[in-house]
This record gives C-alpha cells, structure tokens and sequence, in this order.
C-alpha cells in the first residue's frame, strides 16, 4: 500500500496537504535541546511504539486543558486503543475515555465500503464534505495521501458527530468531549475498579437483562430517527456499567436512506442484539423487532437508489466481523 508515501505534487490537493517533516537538527545540538513530548510525564508509560503516535494524537486536548494526564490503558482493539484520562478542571466528571485511532498505515483496515456507501465524508471539523468540492473528492479518489488522511478522519468524525446526535437525543452512549484528527474523547464508562465490562462477558438473569434490551432498542430507535443504524452492534459493542447498558463504537454508522444495504445492516444489528438476549433467558422476536422499527424508516424508491439491490438477506452471517 502507498498510503504512507509523501504527497504527490497535485495542486488539487493542496488543502489536505500533510506538513512535511520538520527539518532534522544539527548534529550538534544535544538531545537536551529537544522539546520534551506532550505526554512525556504521564503516569501512563508509553511503549516505543505508542510514542510514535500517542503524543501526537493526544496533544490537542492536552493543549485545550480538556485532559491534564493520561493514567491508563482501557482497552486495544482492532483499529483502536482506549485510554483513561484525567480531565481538566472545566470538565465536570472523574474520568475521561480517550479512543486514538492507530495511524492509518498501521491500522487493521476493516473492510469499510459497504458502510460508506451513501454516506458523504466529514471534514475534521465535523461537516460534510460538499459535492462540489472537487479537491477533497478527487484526492480521495485518486487515494492521495490527503485523501487518504481525509478519509481516515471522516471514518472518526462519523464516530463523533454519531455520539453527539446520540448522546443529545438522550441515547444510552457515552457524552462526546472532543475529537481531533485521530482520536474521540468521551464519558469514561466504568468507576475505580475500572472500565465496564462489555455485555458479551456478562451473564445475567432474565429479570435484570430485560431493562437493558429496552435500553438498547431505544438506542436503535433513536438512530432510525436520526435516519441511521449502528452497523456493529452486538454485545460486545455494549458496555454494562451500574446496572445500564451503554452503547458504543459508532465509526460504521450507516445511512439508512441512502445506503442500498440498509436493511440487511439493520437487520443483523437485531438479530444479534437478540441473540444475546436469548441466551440470557429473554424472549425477544427478531423479525417482529426488526420489521417495527424498519416501518419508522423513511426510504426512497429503491428504483431512485439506482442500486441493483437483491433480495434482502435475512439470515445474515453469524460470525462477528
Ligand atoms: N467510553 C468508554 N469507557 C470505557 N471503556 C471504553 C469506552 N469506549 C471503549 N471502551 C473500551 O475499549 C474497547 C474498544 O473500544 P471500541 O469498541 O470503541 O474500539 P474498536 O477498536 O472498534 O474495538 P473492536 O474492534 O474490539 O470493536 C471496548 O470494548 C471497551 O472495552
Ligand atoms: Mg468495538
């Protein structure tokens, strides 16, 4: 892949443009003289390989005060790590999430296409790239390096601007604090004993999971209001933290209007919802859920749509990503 190879000269590209690096000190100056980096006194101790990215992905909110430290890591996974961070005396709350996305070129890339369709990009600040900018749109395109950069950012601003909806809404997800280019910070959803366990690891007696499928087929609903579908639900996507249920990882929200695969994204976040819930003893009609909440979907003719959808799979695969 060439996705880390300097910029080709394209005047087209210019406003993703990557600065090029800094010039390299003299011999002669002593490391000394080097700044020392932003999270060179965290409590948290960086790995080598953290410190290549880590600094850099943390430092806007280190420079906006919104964290002060970063004490812990939460959680790796596939395309990102979470961290605990101390917040900043203006943020009201003991802990913070901070989700940092890997440098693209060392991320585990999933297989993303069939989420983006009908969905447009994101800019850093968090609005949509117009059509008419055929800049952004040909670099992306053409997979320049800003192009690509300007993806990997949309791909987080969709996490953000998701939450944001969400979280105003009155959704079981986490508050969103900020993002920057490669990372979203959040609530931090745990207490002292640590972060909350996902609902895959818990098992739970009928009577007490049943308030949390309500919980999370509110969440559903809220995003089919917002003409949206999480797209990589299932309970290892949900946190359990004092007795709720807190929905997370939103990069792969899906257009439900615009995005020929809609149905059958939707369908699969049910389904496996339910199958959760099933094992935990609570009865729960995939099909009738899926078909009530699909009736709310405002969709446009599916000849308008231009796609060749065929017929809507139902019984989707059942293996996690
Ligand atoms: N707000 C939060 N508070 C506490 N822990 C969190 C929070 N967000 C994420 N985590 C932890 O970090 C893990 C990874 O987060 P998330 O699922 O968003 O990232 P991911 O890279 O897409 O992970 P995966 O590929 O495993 O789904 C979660 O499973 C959870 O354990
Ligand atoms: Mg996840």
């Amino acid at each position: 892949m060439q996705h880390h190879l300097l910029a080709t000269d394209d005047e087209d590209d210019r406003p993703f443009r990557i600065r090029p690096p800094k010039p390299r000190k003299p011999q002669a100056a002593s490391l000394a003289d080097e700044e020392p980096h932003p999270l060179a006194n965290a409590t948290y101790r960086m790995t080598r390989f953290e410190t290549s990215w880590l600094p850099e992905s943390l430092g806007p909110f280190l420079e906006q005060s919104l964290i002060t430290d970063v004490e812990a890591l939460v959680r790796g996974g596939k395309e990102a790590t979470v961290y605990r961070c101390t917040p900043g005396e203006t943020l009201d709350c003991r802990w913070l999430a901070a989700k940092v996305y890997r440098p693209r070129a060392l991320r585990n890339l999933r297989n993303d296409a069939m989420y983006r369709e009908g969905r447009g990009f994101l800019t850093a600040d968090g609005r949509p790239v117009k059509r008419s900018d055929h800049r952004i749109i040909r670099a992306i395109g053409k997979k320049t390096t800003y192009g690509v950069q300007a993806q990997h950012t949309s791909w987080l601003m969709h996490e953000f601007v998701s939450l944001q909806k969400m979280h105003a809404a009155g959704a079981p997800v986490p508050k969103p604090y900020a993002a920057s280019e490669n990372a979203v910070l959040m609530e931090y959803v745990g207490d002292e004993n640590g972060a909350a366990a996902a609902l895959s690891q818990v098992a739970l007696d009928p009577e007490t999971a049943r308030p949390l499928l309500r919980d999370i087929l509110r969440g559903i609903d809220i995003l089919a209001g917002l003409g949206l579908a999480h797209g990589d639900l299932s309970a290892y996507n949900v946190l359990y933290s004092d007795g709720r249920a807190v929905i997370i990882d939103f990069p792969q929200v899906v257009e439900l209007s615009g995005n020929p695969h809609a149905e059958e994204i939707l369908y699969r976040d049910v389904l496996r919802v339910c199958e959760y819930f099933q094992a935990q003893g609570v009865k729960c009609v995939v099909d009738r859920i899926f078909d009530r909440i699909w009736a709310t979907v405002e969709r446009p003719d599916p000849a308008e749509m231009g796609a060749n959808e065929g017929p809507v799979v139902r019984q989707p695969d059942r293996a996690r990503k």
